[in-house]
């Protein structure tokens, strides 16, 4: 898996929307296929965006009893899923049985796990999910928890990614979204991180979403974003 490329979030309401925007790029790309594409276009632009080289994360986040994410898991890596996720809180042996669903040994997709999403509050965590410990060590925990069910990694915030590591070992992937290069507008993302910083805080991969689908050039903003992700992992 190739996390020298920004992964694209292709968060767009139709497959045709998707494959226009990677039709501006002549070079092979990671895209992320969430929610609003996945349920608007079907799983045939999974294997659309395969057939056009690209390589595809799919974002769908599973959470349900280990059975039946089995099954999904099967079902997206059949479609040439290479980095999927499931919540750490649907525990262990769900994500173990995702992991099971993937199949043979020729199988190349790769499991992350949600953690806390970042839209928890620390103060919804303890009022809601009854959680008494800091969110900090409640990401902490699960991401320990996906490590040994056998997952290669997390989605987190470029903030947490060192914590993480320190928990985890350095090969635990840290997969993290809400980056923005300096003097982007941040939108609904709260705790932002440029390319760079997410590099020499420890990401190990970043997504990145409107900074380049809604940029006048998504082209030359994909390559600068690209550029200062691998100086800064160079340097790190
Ligand atoms: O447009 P933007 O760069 O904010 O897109 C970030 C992408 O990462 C979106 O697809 C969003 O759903 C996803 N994501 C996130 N925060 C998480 C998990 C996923 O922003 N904790």
């Amino acid at each position: 898996m190739d996390t020298s490329r920004p992964i694209i979030a292709l968060d767009l309401p139709s497959a045709e929307a998707a494959l226009d925007f990677v039709g501006k790029f002549d070079e092979p790309l990671f895209v992320k296929v969430g929610m609003e594409l996945f349920y608007a276009a079907g799983p045939s632009v999974i294997t659309s965006l395969k057939d056009a080289g690209h390589d595809v994360f799919c974002d769908l986040k599973l959470h349900d009893i280990p059975n039946t994410v089995k099954g999904a898991a099967a079902s997206l890596s059949r479609l040439g899923a290479d980095l999927l996720t499931v919540h750490a809180a649907g525990g262990k042996a769900m994500m173990e049985a995702a992991l099971e669903g993937l199949g043979g040994a020729a199988q190349t997709t790769r499991v992350v796990a949600i953690t806390q999403l970042t839209s928890t509050s620390p103060e919804a965590l303890k009022a809601e999910q009854l959680i008494e410990v800091p969110l900090a060590e409640s990401v902490r925990n699960y991401a320990q928890l996906a490590q040994s069910a056998g997952l290669a990694g997390v989605v987190c915030s470029a903030h947490e990614a060192a914590d993480i590591a320190s928990v985890t070992g350095p090969d635990f992937l840290r997969v993290t979204p809400g980056i923005r290069p300096a003097g982007a507008a941040v939108g609904d993302q709260s705790r932002v991180a440029t390319p760079g910083n997410a590099a020499s805080m420890g990401s190990s991969a970043i997504v990145v979403g409107r900074p380049i689908t809604k940029a006048d050039d998504p082209v030359a903003a994909y390559h600068a974003i690209r550029d200062e992700w691998n100086a800064g992992r160079r340097s790190a």
